[in-house]
């Protein structure tokens, strides 16, 4: 009983880790040193950085000073700031051509890049 519950446990796991996300077919590379960084630095750390001077209110276990702050959230990250229009940043502002990569980022690049 518990041993085939465990084995279609690892099954679904296995799938799921080998299955390619239609967005990921043909897209650019994207990864934190091409476009993440910079991305992050000019839209969200004036108020997710640690050594922000005004978080604006933004909750202290959202920071985002290292590429591995970053994927540690990279869910929500996705529901907040890729729709049109982004919940973040707050003020709105970015193009739809860096939420395009940002979703290819986070969804395609290797954990972690
Ligand atoms: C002007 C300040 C400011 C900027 C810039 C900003 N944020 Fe936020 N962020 C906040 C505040 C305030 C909250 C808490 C209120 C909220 O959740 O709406 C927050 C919350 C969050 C959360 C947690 C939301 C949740 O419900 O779990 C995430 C994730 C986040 N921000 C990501 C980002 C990303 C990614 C960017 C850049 C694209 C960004 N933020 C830019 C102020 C900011």
């Amino acid at each position: 009983m518990w041993l085939g519950l465990l084995l279609a446990c690892t099954g679904t796991d296995d799938s799921a880790e080998t299955a390619v996300d239609p967005l990921c077919v043909d897209a650019p590379i994207v990864t934190y040193e091409t476009f993440g960084a910079g991305f992050v630095e000019e839209n969200c750390q004036s108020c997710h950085a640690s050594t922000s001077l005004d978080r604006q209110g933004a909750p202290s276990f959202v920071v985002f000073d290292t590429v591995d702050d970053v994927w540690a959230l990279d869910e929500r990250i996705l529901q907040v700031a890729v729709p049109d229009p982004p919940m973040m940043p707050p003020q709105g502002g970015t193009t739809a051509d860096d939420r395009a990569k940002l979703e290819i980022w986070l969804t395609c690049a290797e954990m972690g890049t």
